[in-house]
């Protein structure tokens, strides 16, 4: 029998406001602090419940989730596939080189067809920014973004969030958010949704966040968000807390952004010579896939007790559950949760 850890306390929420308001989570740019907060709180239940042998609750059962991917995945898809099962619904992938895209059908008659399957959920991955809000205008259930474009990509901004919170956590320096803490984000901040997101949770949970790519790759006025901007890596990894390594995306790049993957790599690649320099503390996140040699060297993205690569993947897990818990709670007429919109 599995024993569903308990819930944690709904007292997350302003006086007057008994639910978490939203139907769709489209971005972190919609969220709160204390939304994200609960979204983390919650998912800590289920981090102890995929801990266990048996790892089932039936709280989804009955629901039927499309996970509808039009861009490639690994990770994420399996993800959520596994959240959804280990909550009890009925899961179904929907993967772009197997559906009518193939055949023209636009986006929005995609909509339209999984919204008369009657899904209970939707999660979607698309290569275009805005993909998501678009699908969600047009369906009647809850729609989660796994990736738009270089747009947003919210459940891995949450999962690094997640992921970082236990890991200082096992150092003895638990708290609930990131205030006081500088995290450099590096690598391809112009075409990777996973910095913009990155960028608004960080900052909700109070840290100063710090960006650092080749000027080629940071997109202009990123200023105007709130970072502190460096084209200079050790520059930036001095007083920082931990980093954050993002991939090349060549497949959003057309023409040439680097004069070789040698040269990024001596420059902006986070190499074992320069994990030396760096604090001896420092934390080191990815969200792969990972390019090893280029963006980050393997005796780094392997280093025991300073890489939280696989406890990213492991929270991964956890933050899905939780998202498709709290997203489903007004369909499922979980009390005091019909207001969600
Ligand atoms: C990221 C993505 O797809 O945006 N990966 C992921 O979800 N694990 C980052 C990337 O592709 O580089």
């Amino acid at each position: 029998m599995t024993t569903l850890p308990p819930s944690p306390p709904e007292d997350r929420f302003p006086a007057g406001r008994a639910a978490f308001p939203h139907r769709d989570l489209t971005g972190i740019g919609q969220l709160e602090r204390h939304e994200v907060l609960y979204i983390l709180d919650q998912a800590q239940r289920w981090v102890e419940l995929n801990r266990q042998r048996s790892k089932h609750a039936e709280l989804l059962s009955g629901l039927t989730i499309i996970n509808a991917f039009f861009e490639n995945s690994t990770r994420t898809l399996l993800s959520f596939e596994i959240a959804g099962k280990r909550l009890g619904a009925d899961v179904v992938n929907m993967v772009a080189a197997t559906s009518s895209l193939k055949k023209g059908e636009t986006l929005i008659d995609t909509a339209i067809t999984l919204n008369a399957m009657r899904a209970d959920a939707i999660v979607i991955r698309h290569g275009s920014s805005g993909a998501t809000q678009l699908i969600a205008d047009k369906v009647d259930c809850p729609v989660l973004n796994a990736g738009d474009g270089s747009h947003e990509h919210p459940t891995q901004a949450l999962l690094d969030a997640l992921a970082l919170r236990h890991a200082l956590a096992e150092r003895g320096e638990a708290s609930e958010d990131f205030t006081g803490r500088t995290i450099t984000i590096c690598g391809d901040i112009l075409h990777g949704r996973v910095a913009r997101s990155s960028l608004l949770c960080l900052q909700a949970l109070g840290a100063t966040v710090r960006l650092c790519a080749p000027p080629a790759l940071m997109p202009a006025g990123i200023e105007a968000m709130g970072a502190q901007v460096f084209d200079d890596f050790d520059a930036a990894l001095e007083g920082s807390d931990v980093v954050m390594m993002l991939r090349l995306q060549s497949e959003r790049m057309a023409g040439q952004f680097i004069p070789s993957a040698r040269e990024y790599r001596h420059r902006y690649g986070l190499t074992a010579k320069r994990l030396k320099r760096a604090a001896s503390d420092l934390l080191v996140m990815h969200p792969g896939p990972m390019n090893r040699g280029v963006e980050i060297d393997s005796e780094v993205a392997d280093l025991a007790g300073r890489s939280l690569v696989t406890r990213q993947v492991e929270m991964g897990v956890a933050i899905r559950m939780a998202c498709l818990d709290i997203l489903t709670r007004a369909a499922r007429g979980v009390e005091g949760w019909e207001t969600q919109a």
